[in-house]
C-alpha cells in the first residue's frame, strides 16, 4: 500500500462543462481540435518545466523513457520508433509522462521494471482512480502524491503553438498524481512535504 494517500478523487467532472470552459481559452481552434487536445487521442502533453524542476531536484532523473528529442526531459530519452516500453530501465531513475492513448502499458512497465530491477520511476498521471491499470499498479506505488489544483501542460503539435515557443497556457481539465517506485522510499510523507511546500501537492 503506498505511504501517502493524501486525496480521493470523489465524482466525475463534465466533459461539456470542460469544452464550454475551454472555447473561451481556444477561441481559434475548431470544435475537432478541441476534442483531440482534451481527450486521449492526443499523446504530446509536455510536463510544465517548472513542476518537472521541483520533482527532479528530488529524485535527479536520468531517464525520459517516453518523448522526442524536442519534449524530453533528460538527456536520456525514448521515442516512439524506439518504444520505452520494450527498453530496460535498469539503472535508471525514470521520470514518466506517457502517452495518454496508453496509459496502463506504461503503469504495467514501470511497476515491473521497479519490482524486478529495482528502478526508481514517477510517473505523472491523470488521477483516475477507477481505471484497472490504477488499482492493480499505481496501488502498489511507496507513494501517491495527488497534485493539489491542475497543472498547465504544454502541446507544441496544438494550431495555438507559435513558431517562437510562445502558446497559451492553460489547466488541464482532470487532476493529475505522481506515482513513485522508488526503492529507496525518497518519496517518504517528508521528502514530498519538500514538494508541498512549493505548493504543488495537496
Ligand atoms: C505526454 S508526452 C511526454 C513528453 C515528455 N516526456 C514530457 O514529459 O514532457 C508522451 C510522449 O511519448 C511519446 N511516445 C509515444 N509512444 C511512445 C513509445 N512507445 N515509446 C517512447 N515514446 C513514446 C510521444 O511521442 C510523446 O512525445
Amino acid at each position: 500500500m503506498p505511504a501517502l494517500v493524501t486525496h480521493v478523487e470523489n465524482g466525475r467532472y463534465s466533459l461539456n462543462r470542460v469544452r464550454q470552459n475551454m472555447i473561451g481559452c481556444y477561441s481559434n481552434m475548431n470544435k475537432n481540435d478541441l476534442d483531440v487536445a482534451f481527450s486521449s487521442k492526443s499523446n504530446d502533453w509536455e510536463t510544465p518545466l517548472d513542476f518537472f524542476n521541483g520533482l527532479n531536484s528530488i529524485y535527479d532523473f536520468t531517464l525520459d523513457p517516453c518523448a522526442t528529442a524536442e519534449t524530453t526531459k533528460c538527456p536520456k530519452f525514448f521515442t516512439e520508433r524506439e518504444n520505452g516500453l520494450l527498453q530496460s530501465w535498469r539503472g535508471e531513475r525514470v521520470f514518466v509522462n506517457p502517452p495518454y492513448s496508453n496509459i496502463g502499458a506504461w503503469a504495467e512497465k514501470s511497476y515491473r521494471e521497479y519490482m524486478r530491477e529495482n528502478v526508481t520511476v514517477v510517473m505523472l498521471i491523470p488521477a483516475r482512480t477507477d481505471t484497472k491499470y490504477f488499482q492493480k499498479h499505481c496501488m502498489e506505488a511507496t507513494s501517491l502524491g495527488f497534485i493539489q489544483g491542475r497543472l498547465k501542460f504544454d502541446n507544441r503539435t496544438l494550431p495555438t503553438w507559435m513558431a517562437d515557443g510562445s502558446h497559451k497556457k492553460s489547466p488541464a481539465p482532470y487532476p493529475s498524481v505522481l506515482v513513485i517506485f522508488d526503492p529507496m522510499e525518497r518519496g517518504t510523507p517528508q521528502t514530498l512535504k519538500r514538494f508541498s511546500q512549493k505548493g504543488l501537492l495537496i
